[in-house]
């Protein structure tokens, strides 16, 4: 029989998540079909019991119902609850299951470039969802997360839910300042540069150890990412974690080993495309 999956969130139309799961589906000749849904904010409620009287087996979450969506659900996994946002649902005995594969995504993402995570240190610059989630994982890791964020308030919240759950943080100013010569892992978190603007300040002076991402995947070298380049760094965008978190969306609706060839490809195709139409 049929399974159906879906996006949902507002806007939508930018979402790469139906080409990379269809591509999946295709390549392991799995019956099922991944939908894109524009979901206005008054029709949430209604939406989640659509999908459910249809028979959807699940449905993935974006902006900006990460965190709404939550009083709809029967159940949280462990990874939702502490990051306070489902990204996946999966329908599993009637019930609704929240679950977040965004932190864990950006691991698998960074992992075969950091010779391991225990004591490293990381600066995250943001402070916003996916901060959150990122800053999360890496301190479950081991990670000693260092985090700087335009409105300081949110960093220092920040840090403070991360204490809460055991792992080590601290915040500071958004700006240049020693914390670049001792950084083993640095991942620019907020939206500056999805539209080709400049970064408020350089990263001259940062260890040419660090591994520096991007989480922004188009355009898909900002002026960030450029600037890490050019002070010797290796680099990454955020391609990865969005293909693993959909990688580990797939394994938690499905079970079994995602195909994660087809669906970067998919990705990589869908981003062309829509470079070769907006050009
Ligand atoms: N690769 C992926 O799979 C993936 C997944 C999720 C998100 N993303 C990308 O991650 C970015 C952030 O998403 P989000 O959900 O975390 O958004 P969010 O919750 O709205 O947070 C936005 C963050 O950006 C900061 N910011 C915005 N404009 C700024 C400016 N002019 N100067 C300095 N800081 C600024 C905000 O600082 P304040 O607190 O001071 O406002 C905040 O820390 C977006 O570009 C999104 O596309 C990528």
């Amino acid at each position: 029989m049929e399974k159906h999956y879906a996006v949902i969130g507002d806007p939508i139309a930018h979402s790469l998540s139906p080409e990379m799961h269809n591509a999946g589906y295709k390549a392991l000749g799995i019956d099922a079909e991944y939908q894109r849904f524009h979901v206005v904010p008054s029709n949430l409620a209604e939406t989640v019991e659509g999908l459910c009287a249809l028979g959807f087996s699940g449905w993935n979450v974006t902006l900006p119902y990460k965190e709404k969506i939550i009083s709809l659900l029967d159940n949280l996994t462990p990874e939702a609850r502490r990051a306070g946002a489902v990204n996946t649902v999966k329908i599993h005995d009637g019930q609704r299951i929240g679950h977040n594969t965004d932190g864990a995504g950006f691991i698998r993402s960074v992992e075969g470039e950091l010779n391991g995570f225990k004591g490293k240190k990381a600066v995250l610059l943001g402070a916003g969802g996916a901060s959150k989630g990122i800053a999360l994982a890496l301190t479950e890791q081991g990670m000693i997360v260092h985090i700087l964020n335009r409105s300081p308030e949110k960093a220092q919240a920040l840090v403070q839910v991360i204490r809460a759950e055991g792992g080590t943080a601290t915040s500071g100013d958004f700006a240049q300042g020693d914390w670049l010569e001792q950084v083993d892992l640095l991942v620019q978190t907020t939206s500056v540069g999805l539209l080709g603007e400049p970064f408020p300040f350089s990263l001259q002076g940062i260890s040419e150890q660090a591994l520096v991402v991007d989480i922004i995947f188009n355009p898909s070298q900002t002026a960030f990412l450029q600037d890490a380049k050019k002070q010797g760094c290796r680099t990454l965008n955020g391609l990865g974690m969005l293909l693993y978190q959909g990688v580990l969306a797939w394994e938690f609706w499905l079970g079994g080993q995602a195909p994660v060839e087809a669906m970067q490809l998919a990705l990589k195709d869908q981003l062309l495309r829509r470079m070769f139409y907006k050009g």
